[in-house]
């Protein structure tokens, strides 16, 4: 089915000029960007966007890292988005990810690990929704 994902360029990404590398591949994969804007994030607003993870051992790093410079998110969709996305992304440690996925390519930390994708239709549909209204999405 046709399904909406949200995705983000992490500042390590955007601080290496990839952009539209990584927007290419989803490009190229079937998916379209239907939402984007660039974001210095709040520590609030990073920290909201991660609040399942405010007990996490990692969550202070988490949050400084995703204030530390620009973000750009977007809302991808396509057949099977959430999925897709996650395959061209790999596996969250880069050290793990296979090769030619984004984050074996552009990424070295599990911290500064370049992007992040929506996890399941639930967190798309909230992650969508914390960062776009309604009338931000272009359905194409
Ligand atoms: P992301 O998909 O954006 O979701 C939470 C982020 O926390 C994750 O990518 C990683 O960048 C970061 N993180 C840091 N340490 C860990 C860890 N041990 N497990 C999972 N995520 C981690």
């Amino acid at each position: 089915a046709t399904e909406r994902t949200l995705s983000i360029i992490k500042p390590d990404a955007v601080a290496k000029n990839a952009i539209g590398e990584i927007i290419a591949r989803f490009e190229k994969a079937g998916l379209k960007v239907v939402a984007a804007k660039m974001v210095h994030l709040s520590e609030e607003k990073a920290g909201g966007f991660y609040a399942e993870h405010k007990e996490r051992p990692f969550f202070k790093d988490l949050v400084g890292f995703m204030t530390s410079g620009p973000v750009v998110v977007q809302v991808l969709e396509g057949e099977g988005a959430i999925a897709k996305n996650r395959d061209l992304m790999g596996a969250t440690n880069p050290k793990e990810a296979a090769p030619g996925t984004i984050r074996a390519d552009f990424a070295e930390t599990i911290d500064a690990n370049a992007v992040h994708g929506s996890d399941s239709p639930e967190s798309a549909e909230r992650e969508i929704s914390y960062f776009f209204g309604n009338d931000e999405i272009c359905p194409r």
